[in-house]
């Protein structure tokens, strides 16, 4: 099976506070968000990459992917919902068929190996799927900031990114999201609110999305340590 990607790279990084957007910021000698696009790149399985970057930004006019026949850019929106359908009206403008799979992943999240991909990839359900992992920490429910209860852990997981959705479905679930005025952070809360229960498949704990000035940090040192182990 061929996927289509779509990767959010509108982003402003109000946490990141840095003096250009997050997703440009390098990281070992390239820019996250070229980073996060080679990850794609190079798997065997995507048909092609649309890449929503703001229309303020130059980084397309710079951008080593520009010429690529894989990849196409799109201007991105105010919020990450709206960049993504935007990406989603790319893809059907360009006849992906609406029950092709698209995989949504964040420009922010740069470090998912190829397994994880492979994993959501290899999935078979009719109702979506995401990467995510098990609450490792213990959870309080909060009142005033005093503590009222602890929340069972066992039934949280963190989501992560590649999400992935047939295309119209998922355009149909994040459009009427958007008409009702509901804040989505994710792909699979758009698909909740219309019914969907998407599987959580085995995402890992390096692909962490790049927030604040300590993310950058943790990114570097675990990359560092997966080339020393591939030497
Ligand atoms: N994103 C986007 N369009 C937006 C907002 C976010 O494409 N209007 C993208 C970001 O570029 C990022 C991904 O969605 O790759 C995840 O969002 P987040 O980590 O929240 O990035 P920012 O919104 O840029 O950061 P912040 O919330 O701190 O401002
Ligand atoms: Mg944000």
């Amino acid at each position: 099976t061929q996927f289509w990607v779509i990767i959010p790279a509108a982003g402003v990084g109000k946490r990141m506070a840095s003096a250009q957007p997050k997703q440009y910021l390098m990281l070992d000698g390239k820019t996250i968000l070229d980073s996060t696009i080679e990850k794609f790149i190079e798997h065997p399985q995507i048909a092609g990459i649309a890449v929503g970057v703001s229309p303020e930004d130059e980084y397309w006019q710079h951008s080593e992917w520009a010429g690529n026949t894989k990849v196409v850019r799109f201007d991105g929106g105010d919020e990450r919902s709206e960049t993504v359908l935007n990406g989603l009206q790319v893809l059907m403008a360009i006849g992906v068929a609406d029950e092709d799979s698209v995989l949504v992943h964040d420009a922010a999240r740069p470090l998912v190996s190829v397994e994880a991909l492979t994993r959501i990839m290899a999935h078979t359900g009719d109702q979506g799927a995401l990467l995510a992992i098990p609450c490792k920490d213990t959870l309080k429910l909060a009142e005033q900031q005093r503590s009222t209860a602890t929340v069972d852990r066992s039934v949280i997981w963190q989501a992560q990114t590649p999400q992935k959705f047939p295309l119209m479905a998922l355009y149909q679930g994040i459009a009427s999201a958007l008409e009702e005025g509901i804040a989505i952070t994710d792909e699979s809360s758009a698909m909740e609110l219309i019914g969907w229960q998407p599987d959580l498949i085995e995402g890992e704990p390096s692909n962490l999305k790049i927030t604040v000035p300590q993310d950058l940090v943790i990114a570097q040192a675990l990359l560092s340590l997966q080339q020393t182990v591939n030497s």
